[in-house]
């Protein structure tokens, strides 16, 4: 194990950036944790804040916003990569989705950019349940969302961090690979809520909706038409039981089972999460 090493952590303050570098803290790699508004600031959009960002760094990983496959990814995930590169960054980490199409050109543009790389294709997380846009619904007692009642082995973010780090540090191991990670058990969302709601003693409904109607709900937010559109597309299909399976990938990067739901839910019932 490489610890010897500095770190660019992109998407540091987020559900799987925070935990990273958490992890690669821990792990005793000195890490520069990149947001717009992180220690150290950084903006996909704004390609002047790249340059100091990768200063002095050995390892990047990457996690792009708004989505690893919305349009445009591809081309600043590329870039970016290139431009590491090209600064002396020698190892690259990618955080993917499980079974979304739209973010094989991102994966294949970090492939492309001349590193040694891991591409860490994740399944839903269940922090998406504690953290974020679907928490206020979840303390409101009601999560709307166009799932369906499709089966997703949800993974906890603790794992996709630990997952990470251990491409970032193991060498071989990990190199020129694309990892996919579940948790250990399947559960339609109407499940999770459940679990999540006798965890944290109250009722909580799912509610499953069509994927335009949820479109349409977001746009009223005020989210921009072309990520509307792209994110109807990807609940569309990433939300149609294709990625309704478990995979081995937490047990062979880690040599340990992936966290269960069940715990999550505890935990953070237990943190008052999703106190009304
Ligand atoms: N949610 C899922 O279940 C799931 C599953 C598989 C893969 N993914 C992928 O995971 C990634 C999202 O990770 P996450 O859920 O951990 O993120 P998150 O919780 O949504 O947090 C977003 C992070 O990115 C930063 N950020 C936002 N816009 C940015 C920009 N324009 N430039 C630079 N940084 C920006 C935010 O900090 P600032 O606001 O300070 O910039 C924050 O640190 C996406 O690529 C998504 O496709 C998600």
């Amino acid at each position: 194990m490489n610890t010897d090493m500095t770190v660019l952590v992109t998407g540091a303050t987020g559900r799987v950036g925070r935990r990273v570098v958490e992890s690669a803290e821990a792990a005793g790699l000195t890490v520069r944790a990149a947001s717009r508004s992180g220690a150290v600031p950084f903006d996909w959009t704004d390609r002047s804040t790249w340059a100091g960002a990768l200063r002095g760094v050995d390892a990047a990983h990457l996690a792009y916003l708004p989505d690893v496959g919305a349009p445009g990814a591809a081309e600043a995930v590329g870039a970016f990569a290139r431009e590491a590169v090209a600064v002396g960054v020698r190892r690259l980490t990618l955080l993917s989705a499980r079974g979304e199409d739209q973010a094989h050109a991102t994966e294949q543009a970090v492939r492309d950019a001349g590193a040694e790389w891991t591409v860490v294709r994740a399944s839903w997380f269940a922090q998406n349940l504690s953290e974020g846009p679907l928490l206020d619904g979840m303390r409101g007692g009601e999560l709307v969302f166009p799932a369906g009642e499709v089966l997703e082995p949800f993974i906890d973010a603790r794992d996709i961090a630990d997952v990470v780090v251990a491409a970032l540090t193991g060498g071989d191991r990990f190199t020129g690979r694309t990892l996919d990670l579940t948790g250990p058990r399947l559960l339609s969302f109407r499940q999770a809520v459940g679990e999540v709601a006798a965890a944290a003693g109250r009722e909580m409904t799912y509610v499953p909706v069509s994927a335009r109607d949820y479109g349409a709900a977001l746009a009223r937010f005020g989210v921009p038409a072309e990520e509307v559109e792209f994110l109807i597309e990807l609940f569309e299909t990433n939300l149609d039981g294709r990625n309704a399976k478990l995979s081995e990938g937490v047990r062979e990067a880690l040599g340990r089972e992936p966290r269960d739901f069940a715990d999550f839910a505890r935990e953070q019932a237990e943190a008052g999460t999703w106190k009304a």
